[in-house]
């Protein structure tokens, strides 16, 4: 009997407080009219909490959905960028905050396309028997590596989790074509330099993003274009047989450009930029999780999860969805409230960056 891996659950965990546009006005030299007609958002979210407190209810969200508890989960994959420590990984921090006493657990980080790289690793991993139940999680806390003195990234990246449950099943599901894919030529023209092992004491010199944002850029919409066309043809659609294409939310236009070069109409495409900015390995589970929640993937639906990001990677999937497109279960629980406004927030930031200017 042939296996498949279905996706069974879905979850997202985003902290309640706001970084809006207009904030941002009043930090750096730019504007409301300037971001949204360059990016499309208008608001991101900063955590107060730490990312495994974001990705564990996430995670739990996901699981409830699919009717499991953690008990029964064979691996978690933690999809990040912004880990809490190098030793230990933050996936082991949400699987025993989840209790997850069965499962293996590691973190992924392929940036920006993080999800999709795990989504696609999670399906083999099934296919081939060697895990039945996957909790695969984006989270991000890119507020940690922000630099809010510099308008060219701050007003792009904010916090958050989604997560999805992946299961065994009999039924065609699950990846009909993927593409995983790396630049490493171009790895410095997005990255956090100085930070990690490279130099032996380096490690706190400076610790945020720097972008070269155009050729970025131009090379996400070349790049996730042809993912998409290529992961399309493996599964042999044609466009109409896209029901939504979930892409990674880094930049409107970005997401515009692909969907125009599949020639797919904008209805099909999935797209929450304007609320949460770019959370990273954290859109897409986000996004899909939303549009679920919003009745816009069909049972046995056609998806095609496609990104771009640090590495520079790329990645993209066409996914057969499972039939149930209903929570199996929900749960009540929210992350804590916070009693910090974003300023009390963001504060560690400002007396870093303003030391730094200084020295
Ligand atoms: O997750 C994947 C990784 N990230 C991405 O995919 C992001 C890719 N890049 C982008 O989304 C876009 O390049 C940005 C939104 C970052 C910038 O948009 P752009 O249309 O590429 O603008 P630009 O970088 O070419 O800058 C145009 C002008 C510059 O001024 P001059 O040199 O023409 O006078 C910038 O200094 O806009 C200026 N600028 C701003 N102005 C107001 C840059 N940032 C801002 C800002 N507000 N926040």
């Amino acid at each position: 009997m042939s296996r498949y891996a279905e996706i069974t659950g879905w979850g997202k965990a985003l902290p309640p407080t706001v970084l809006s546009n207009a904030d941002l006005e009043l930090i750096v030299e730019t504007s409301d009219d300037w971001i949204t007609s360059r990016s499309g958002i208008k608001e991101r979210r900063i955590s107060h909490v730490a990312a495994s407190e974001m990705a564990e209810l996430a995670g739990r969200r996901a699981m409830a959905a699919a009717g499991i508890d953690a008990g029964g989960v064979d691996l978690i994959l933690n999809a990040t960028c912004t880990p809490e420590s190098i030793i230990p990984a933050s996936a082991s921090y949400v699987q025993a905050m989840l209790g997850a006493t069965k499962a293996g657990a590691m973190d992924l980080n392929a940036n920006c396309s993080g999800f999709v790289y795990g989504y696609v690793m999670a399906d083999s991993l099934i296919r081939a028997g060697a895990a039945d139940t996957v909790l695969l999680i984006g989270v991000e806390r890119l507020s940690w590596v922000m630099d809010y003195t510099d308008r060219s990234t701050c007003i792009l990246f904010g916090d958050g989790a989604g997560a999805v449950v992946l299961q065994a099943t009999s039924g065609e599901a699950g990846v009909l074509g993927s593409v995983l894919g790396v630049d490493g030529t171009m790895a410095d023209i997005l990255c956090v330099p100085n930070d990690g092992t490279i130099e032996p004491g380096s490690a706190s010199a400076v610790t945020r993003i720097v972008m070269e944002g155009s050729d970025v850029f131009r090379r996400a919409v070349t790049a996730m274009a042809d993912a998409s066309e290529t992961v399309v043809r493996q599964a042999g659609w044609e466009v109409d047989d896209i029901d939504l294409l979930v892409p990674h939310q880094a930049n409107q236009r970005i997401i515009d450009a692909t969907a125009r070069r599949l020639k797919l109409d904008p209805a099909r495409v999935m797209l929450n930029i304007h609320a949460y900015g770019n959370t990273s390995a954290a859109t897409i589970p986000i996004a899909l999780t939303e549009a679920l929640e919003a009745g816009r993937v069909p049972p046995r639906g056609n998806l095609v999860f496609a990104a771009f990001g640090g590495g520079l990677t790329w990645a993209a999937a066409a996914v057969r969805f499972g039939e149930r497109v209903m929570p199996r279960a929900e749960i009540e629980d929210d992350l804590p409230a916070s009693d910090r406004s974003v300023w009390e927030l963001l504060q560690p930031n400002f007396d870093y960056f303003g030391r730094l200017e200084r020295l």
